[in-house]
């Protein structure tokens, strides 16, 4: 079983470190988010993914508390629907409501309120975060363009963006932009947008014992990206976290990111 001091952190900010592995909850409803949460911070994650619009807020925040452990060991992220951009502070206030928490560890904005990068809904977010209700603040789903367009704006950058990241999309050039602005990306949809069968996968995955499923997941790690894999499934929950007993080569790596090509 992996232990949570295993798995590793990144850095958001002086104060803030965020696991680099979290449960992913879209498509979590009620019971189902409960009981996954709970089996996850058993088997070691620290890191737990939501959002309003997943509408599994309050069950992620029930097993939190049922779980014993202290508020300040677990890294909880929600976000802020576009749909709600305008109603930010309510939003937040609705949000530690249904968690019953003081505080997120990062919120973001879901997805570029009409399609734009919305600076002052930017400005409501860093408020928020400077108020106290979030540790960290950032966004998801926004490109680079809107990514500077918010630094130019603020002069401060999101500390993170999540975005869909699996072998199919792995881009370089994406990743080292994102490191050049200081923004973390955390990468979703890992596995969904990843052929688990694909014969460099099962190749690698003998090799080192695991699963191809490990293999994607641990690719992330080595590159400096933030994962969320989400399973409803206790031994894939497992799993999912069990990344730290094994280490893909350069030369493994490098035929993995090839895949991105074909
Ligand atoms: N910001 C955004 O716009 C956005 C968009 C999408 C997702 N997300 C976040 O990212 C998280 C992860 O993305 P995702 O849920 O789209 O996809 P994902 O985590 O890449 O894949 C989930 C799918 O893979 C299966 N799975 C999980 N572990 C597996 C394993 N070890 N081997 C084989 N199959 C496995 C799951 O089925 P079982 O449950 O049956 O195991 C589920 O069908 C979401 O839950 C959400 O928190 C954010």
């Amino acid at each position: 079983m992996t232990q949570a001091s295993e798995v590793p952190t990144t850095t958001l900010s002086a104060e803030v470190a965020m696991p680099m592995v979290g449960l992913g909850t879209w498509q979590l409803p009620g019971r189902r988010a409960y009981d996954a949460v709970r089996f996850a911070l058993e088997v070691g994650y620290r890191h737990i993914d939501t959002a309003t619009m997943y509408r599994n807020e309050a069950e992620v925040g029930r097993a939190l508390r049922d779980s014993g452990l202290p508020r300040q060991a677990v890294f909880v992220t929600t976000k802020l629907p576009p749909g709600n951009a305008g109603r930010e502070r309510q939003t937040i206030a609705a949000s530690l409501r249904a968690l019953g928490t003081d505080y997120v560890d990062l919120w973001l904005v879901h997805w570029p309120p009409g399609g734009g990068a919305r600076p002052q809904t930017w400005r409501e977010l860093l408020a928020v975060r400077d108020q106290g209700l979030a540790r960290a603040v950032g966004v998801s789903n926004y490109s680079i363009r809107q990514l500077d367009e918010l630094i130019g704006a603020t002069g401060q950058a999101p500390a993170v963006n999540q975005i869909p990241w699996s072998r199919r999309q792995h881009d370089p050039r994406l990743l080292e932009d994102h490191h050049a602005r200081g923004v973390a990306v955390e990468g979703y949809s890992p596995l969904r947008g990843s052929r688990l069968g694909d014969r460099v996968l099962t190749e690698v995955a003998a090799a080192h014992g695991v699963t191809p499923a490990q293999v994607v997941l641990r690719w992330h790690l080595q590159h400096g990206i933030v994962v969320i894999p989400k399973s409803a499934n206790r031994e894939r929950i497992a799993a999912n976290v069990d990344l730290f007993g094994f280490s893909l080569s350069d030369e493994e790596v490098e035929r993995i990111d090839a895949l991105s090509t074909r």
